[in-house]
């Protein structure tokens, strides 16, 4: 039986790309999320196409919740139900405490936190209702033991891990799990942009001895939506070679 949409936020970023690519691998119909009238969008879609995937595309800023509610009504409407939510959207604004200022930490804890909100409040009760849903939220490994320069990032990552729990608890008998993966640095543009010397540090801090791969979160990702994983809610998953044990 074909199987139904799977929403990734911030689709087309390192991560995102390889987390659809995943669902599909899976079966699962891909859209993508992107901010709207992003420029590269079209450009991302035929990359993809050239490789043998075929996504679509939902528009909204993730901070916005107006937005979100009417892209989750939109895809339901025009493309399907919707049974596999990855709130994968993220930004970092790195700075000691001291220099953060109001803009960093407000930006981060929007699009990083919030954003789970704005998305996840108007696609929940649809999935509860339907008696099956699966949510996966991109915390990270800096959300789980705090970083050194991230108090507004380590802040917003820790948020998801509560509001997972949380919503785990509230539909559990409903058929839908919600889950966190925490993941430590993987390559993309994201760690890319940590100073060189600053991330070959942290590189020789990784008992596996090198950074992550997209594809080894978008696999598990992938996992936890599919119906093995029925019986895991409320967790999160830690995927970051060792860095940190819990
Ligand atoms: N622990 C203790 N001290 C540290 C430290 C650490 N982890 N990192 C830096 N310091 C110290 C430095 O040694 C330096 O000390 P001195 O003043 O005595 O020389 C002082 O703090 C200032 O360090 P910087 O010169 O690096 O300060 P800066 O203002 O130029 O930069 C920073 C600060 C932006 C936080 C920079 O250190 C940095 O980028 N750190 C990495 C932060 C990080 O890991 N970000 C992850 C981004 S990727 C991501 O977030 C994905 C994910 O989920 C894993
Ligand atoms: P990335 O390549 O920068 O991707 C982030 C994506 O989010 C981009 O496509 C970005 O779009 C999108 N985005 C940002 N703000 C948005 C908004 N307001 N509305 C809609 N989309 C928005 O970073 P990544 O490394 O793939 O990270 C993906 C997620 O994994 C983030 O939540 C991150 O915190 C988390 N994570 C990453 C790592 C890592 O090591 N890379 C580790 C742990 C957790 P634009 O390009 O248009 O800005």
């Amino acid at each position: 039986m074909a199987k139904n949409v799977a929403l990734v936020t911030g689709g087309m970023g390192g991560l995102g790309t390889a987390i659809c690519k995943s669902l599909a691998n899976d079966g699962w119909k891909v859209v993508a999320n992107c901010l709207p009238a992003f420029p590269p969008a079209a450009e991302w879609v035929a990359k993809c196409k050239s490789e043998g995937y075929d996504f679509q595309i939902a528009e909204a800023d993730v901070t916005d919740y107006d937005q979100c509610a009417a892209m989750i009504k939109k895809i339901e409407a025009e493309i399907g139900q919707i049974d596999v939510l990855v709130n994968n959207a993220g930004i970092t604004r790195d700075a000691m405490f001291r220099k953060m200022d109001k803009g960093q930490w407000d930006a981060v804890m929007s699009t990083n936190l919030d954003s789970v909100f704005n998305v996840t409040h108007p696609l929940l009760p649809l999935m509860a209702e339907r008696g099956f849903g699966r949510v996966v939220n991109i915390s990270s490994v800096n959300g789980v033991k705090g970083q050194f320069g991230q108090a507004n990032y380590s802040a917003a990552k820790a948020g998801i891990l509560g509001i997972t729990k949380a919503l785990a608890q509230e539909v559990a008998k409903k058929g839908v799990t919600v889950n966190a993966i925490a993941p430590g640095y993987i390559g993309t543009e994201m760690v890319m942009a940590i100073k060189e010397e600053v991330r070959e540090q942290i590189v020789a801090t990784i008992p596996v001895g090198r950074l992550g791969r997209p594809d080894e979160i978008g696999d598990l990702c992938a996992y936890l939506a599919s119906d093995k994983a029925g019986f895991i809610t409320g967790a999160t998953i830690n995927i970051n070679g060792g860095l940190h044990m819990c």
